[in-house]
């Protein structure tokens, strides 16, 4: 169930380069977030901004009680993120949202992450029974996050950058074919990651008859289904064809076989 809660922020530091991680104190939280799920963050002193900024949980300790967000710099609220200062509060809201589904206990689960999508999907590594293949992309080298950790689960890490700079030259999707053509079985298929990637995962997994998880990212605005602000277009038995869904309710994470991609 989501609640609201004032979090100490125990650290908030540069991951590398623009990514940064914020440690937040936030027990109930780290209790309940399932992986996929999403936290939506007010920022001290950013009042005359009255919206919240979402971001996955990269990871949530019950033991110590805290939950890891990894977020990019990208525009006025991230950049304000990155000024808060550890033993400051922020107000979250959450879990918000519906994640992925429970990793195979027979199969071996298959990450495809694209930039933060590399940090958003670790607490699902973490949790799955049989350490997934993660195929990790971005840009550059940058954009490559949280490779040891995944190592360090036993993943079978694999990475690609658009640049050559470390990995594969390409996208991250043409390791996909290759891995799943690896001794298996695999599944399933989960992404995390820019829409593009995402659409191109689908488009790979639907044309083998199979299906994948998808998590949109959506520019949200309430963030809990208040808005109409982040809505999609899934298929449905209805007149035209189709039914527009929330994303922060319904999602982000949806079947790709469920997406209307054409739009
Ligand atoms: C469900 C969900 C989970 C997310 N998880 C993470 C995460 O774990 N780590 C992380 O770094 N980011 C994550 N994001 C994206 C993050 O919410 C945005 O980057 C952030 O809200 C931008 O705020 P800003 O004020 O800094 O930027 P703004 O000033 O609002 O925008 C600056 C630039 O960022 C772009 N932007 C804004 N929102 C998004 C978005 N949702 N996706 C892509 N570009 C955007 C704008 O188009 C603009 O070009 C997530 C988004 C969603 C919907
Ligand atoms: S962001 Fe308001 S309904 Fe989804």
């Amino acid at each position: 169930m989501k609640k609201q809660v004032d979090a100490a922020v125990e650290t908030n530091s540069v991951l590398q380069g623009d990514y940064y991680q914020i440690v937040l104190a936030a027990p109930d939280l780290a209790a309940t977030v399932q992986p996929g799920q999403f936290v939506h963050i007010r920022l001290p002193g950013f009042e005359h901004r009255v919206l919240r900024r979402p971001f996955s949980v990269c990871d949530a300790d019950t033991e110590t009680g805290t939950l890891t967000v990894v977020y990019k710099v990208v525009g006025e609220g991230t950049a304000h993120l990155a000024r808060v200062v550890a033993g400051s509060q922020v107000n979250v809201l959450g879990p918000l949202g519906i994640g992925f589904s429970r990793p195979s206990i027979d199969s071996r689960p298959v990450i495809v992450a694209g930039g933060y999508g590399c940090a958003a999907t670790y607490l699902l590594a973490r949790i799955s029974a049989l350490p997934p293949v993660c195929l990790l992309g971005g840009r550059s080298a940058g954009d490559i996050l949280l490779v040891d950790r995944f190592e360090a689960l036993g993943c079978d890490v694999r990475v690609s950058t658009d640049d050559g700079s470390q990995g594969h030259r390409g996208r991250v999707t043409e390791l996909l074919e290759p891995a799943l053509a690896g001794e298996g079985p695999f599944g399933p298929v989960y992404a995390c990651g820019p829409n593009p990637m995402l659409r191109a995962v689908s488009a790979i997994m639907l044309t083998r008859g199979e299906d994948a998880e998808v998590s949109l990212d959506h520019v949200m605005c309430c963030g809990v289904g208040a808005c109409f602000a982040c809505v999609v277009r899934l298929k449905a038995d209805t007149h035209d064809g189709w039914k527009y869904v929330r994303t922060c309710l319904n999602g982000p994470v949806f079947k790709a076989s469920d997406i209307c991609w054409d739009t």
